[in-house]
């Protein structure tokens, strides 16, 4: 090899380098149960979609803390609650869902799929049962209006 062929070979393999991509997957820090497995395949689809996902383990008490902490009403809330760029998301919302929530950077609290609809990520059933839910983004008033029909 050539210097040159050299240089250019370095070059290609730092571009394919999957370490530069990881800096600027969006990261998410994420509250759950340890045991809960529907949870554990959120995180999953969450890191299939590209995100950097820090897991934590909380007891139901400091979920419910959190929750009502971050202003997420009992009647919108589900199992695990997530945090992104200031936003909360609970539920198993839909990385694509996120994705265009951090993009848009709407004035709201966050995100929620109140529930466990079956169907939706992480809820996948064996049978492939589906129910239709709502993504709903919750606004700084509480009030929630539909961000994504699912
Ligand atoms: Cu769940
Ligand atoms: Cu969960």
């Amino acid at each position: 090899m050539t210097l040159q062929t050299v240089f250019a070979f370095c070059l290609a393999l730092l571009l394919a380098s999957p370490a530069l991509a990881a800096t600027d997957q969006p990261s998410i820090e994420v509250w759950k149960s340890p045991t809960c497995s529907c949870c554990g395949k959120w995180v999953e689809h969450l890191e299939a979609s590209g995100f950097a996902v820090t897991a934590n383990s909380a007891t139901p008490s400091m979920l419910d803390r959190l929750k009502r902490e971050a202003g997420i009403a009992e009647k919108l809330a589900a199992c695990h609650t997530g945090k992104i760029g200031g936003y909360v998301i609970e539920g198993h919302v839909p990385a694509s869902d996120i994705k265009r929530l951090i993009a848009e950077r709407p004035d709201a609290i966050g995100l929620t799929v109140p529930g466990m609809p079956l169907g939706s990520p992480g809820m996948e059933q064996p049978n492939g049962e589906t129910e239709a839910y709502d993504v709903l983004l919750v606004k700084k008033d509480g009030t929630v209006e539909v961000f994504a029909r699912r």
